[in-house]
Order: structure tokens, then sequence, then C-alpha cells
């Protein structure tokens, strides 16, 4: 019989873990979601994400201070404005709330800063959607609404265009619109900003973990859903070939979303691509362990830095997580693994 071999050698200490540990979480690889709200003052709380808010332009600059602080270097920013419209038209808007707020935060922090910008229509347009909705000429489905790709296309060119003219280091587009990328990367390159980057959010599912973001954003669908542009749950093979597709229209970071029931589908992407892969760690992720923490039904440090774990274990190289900044803390004052 062959002698018990000692696996327990290793785990014995803190300092013995640590040696041996495969992952490590590092703050730098951490990307904080920030929404910003135009005509507020101070600060308001969401109620769908206990501990989160919408900032006024003012208050996002003290809040990043705070962040950078942390080591939290980078941050996704989310506009909610006063004005919307069937076409969004505010959402590329050079006086519109994240153009200003890019500005503002370039002019504060200069290089140490990594400002990331969402592109999307749906908090811009009056009925939520992540497009330019119009109605079906062509049979069979004559009649029906329906989001216009090639239409919307053209919108996030110039969404991406506005925040690239403002200072911003990454623009990421989130519509699952076809060849969102590769419309971004003519227009930017056209317009001469070749050093302004791409974080695609390549497999983007519809997902009911999105709700809770919708309440912070106040970007839900007023009619029908997304799931005619938004990824089906149910496919895994789909969400490579849309990777794939977003790295040859020029994406240099590509994202799966949501991270912890996409697990598998950021394994795969890590082992078949050669680009940083993002997961978000969405609003339906932070408020389920944030109300089971609250209600003292788990140790919330304990839970983000498992989930944390499990996204970095899958593959990820960056991890977008509301728990960002709270992370950062309990690193720094020891409080996590
Ligand atoms: C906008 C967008 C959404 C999220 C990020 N960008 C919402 C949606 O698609 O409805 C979700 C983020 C989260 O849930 O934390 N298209
Ligand atoms: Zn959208």
């Amino acid at each position: 019989m062959f002698p018990i071999v000692r696996m327990r050698r290793l785990r014995s200490s803190k300092v013995m873990r640590d040696l041996v540990a495969e992952i490590h979480i590092n703050p730098s690889q951490l990307i904080m979601p920030l929404f910003v709200k135009e005509e507020l003052v101070g600060r308001e709380p969401i109620e769908a994400m206990p501990g989160q808010y919408r900032f006024s332009l003012n208050e996002i600059v003290n809040e990043t201070k705070e962040l950078l602080e942390l080591g939290i270097k980078s941050i996704l920013l989310f506009g909610i404005p006063i004005h919307k419209d069937e076409y969004a038209t505010s959402d590329y808007d050079p006086q519109g709330i994240v153009q200003k707020t890019i500005r503002k935060l370039r002019q504060e922090f200069s290089n140490e800063l990594i400002i990331i910008a969402d592109v999307c229509t749906c908090e811009y347009t009056s009925h939520g959607h992540c497009g330019i909705v119009k109605r079906l000429e062509k049979r069979p489905h004559a009649g029906e609404l329906y989001v216009d790709n090639d239409e919307t296309l053209k919108v996030l060119a110039k969404v991406a265009l506005s925040y690239a003219e403002a200072g911003v280091d990454i623009v990421a587009p989130s519509a699952m619109m076809d060849g969102q990328v590769k419309a971004i990367r003519e227009a930017l390159d056209d317009a001469g900003f070749k050093d302004v980057a791409i974080m695609s959010y390549s497999a983007k599912h519809a997902s009911v973990l999105y709700g809770p973001f919708r309440e912070a954003a106040k970007s839900a669908p007023q009619f029908g859903d997304r799931r005619s542009y938004q990824m089906d749950p149910r496919n895994a093979k789909e969400a490579l070939r849309e990777i794939e597709l977003d790295i040859k229209e020029g994406a240099d970071i590509v994202m799966v979303k949501p991270a912890l029931w996409y697990l598998d589908i950021i394994k795969t992407a890590k082992e078949q691509f050669n680009v940083p892969i993002a997961a978000y760690n969405v609003s339906g992720e932070y408020t389920m362990i944030k109300l089971a923490a609250l209600n003292n039904l788990i140790n919330e440090k304990i839970a983000v830095w498992e989930a944390l774990t499990s996204i970095k274990r899958a593959g990820a190289d960056i991890i977008i997580t509301y728990f960002a900044k709270d992370y950062a803390r309990w690193v720094k004052n020891g409080e996590v693994p």
C-alpha cells in the first residue's frame, strides 16, 4: 500500500497557504462601476443595491479620489440623463452628463486613472431599448417593433466619439448590436483617436441578474425585453463566436457577462483567446450577496472573496464589480484571506 499523501502540509498556516495559492486578486485589476446623475446634488442611495449610490458631477470626483487611495484605478461610468427621447440624442451631446464627467475626471486625475465609459442607448431612450426602435416593413413580421441594428451602429459610433473627445481611455459598447466594435473602431480611427481602447461586452447574456442595475440606471425597457439582441443563456458556443468576432473587429479586451453563472464561458474564453478577458460581476450578483449579508445569513467579506476568487480561477484577468471599493479596503485592513 502506498503511504498517506500529506496534502495538509501546505495548508498549515496562513503564510503557507498564501505561499502556494494559485491566484491572488489584485485591486489594480478590479473595475468599479459608478453611476453619475445629471443635476443631482451630492449622492443618493440606490434602493435595489444597498451600499451603492448615484453621484453628482462633483461627488463623483470625491468618490474617485477615495477609490484611487484604496488602489482601485479603473472606473466604469454610467450616465443618468434628464432628457430621454426615441433617438437617444442626449447620449452623444458634448454637454451630456457622461461627457462632462469624463472631462472633469480627466482634468483632476491624469494618467493614474483609467476612465471607461459604457456605450449604449438604454439610459437615453424613452423606450429604454439598447438601440433605435423602428417598425418592421418587411414580411413576415411587418408592423412589429424591433431594434434596428445598423441605425443603432451610427448612434453608438457617435457616442463613442464624443467620449473620446472628452478624454476617455476605454469605451465599452454594451448594446449587443452586430458590428458595434467595427463601427466604433472605424469612427475612432477616422477621427484620430487611435489610442482609445475598446472593451467589448462580447458575450452579454439576456439575464435576470441585471434587474437591480435597471432600477439604478433607470434603463428598463418600456415594452418587450432584450432577448432579440442579448444572448440566450443556454448558449456557450455562440458566446465564443461573439468573442471571436469582436476580436476580429478590433476589441482590445473582451467581456463575459454575467460572471458567476457563466464561469464555464470565462474558462473556455481564457483557453481559446489571447486577449485580456474581463468578467462583469453584475448588479444581481451584488444584491444577492448583499441581502444575505444584511440578514446575517452569510459573511459578506468571505462571500465576496470567494466569489471574486472563483471568477479569477475560471480565468478572468479583469473583474468589474460593485464590491471593488469595499474589497480593496478589506485587503488593506487584512480582513480577507
Ligand atoms: C446597458 C447595460 C446593462 C448592464 C451594463 N450595461 C443593463 C442591461 O443590459 O439591461 C448591466 C450591469 C449590471 O447588471 O450590473 N446595456
Ligand atoms: Zn443597453
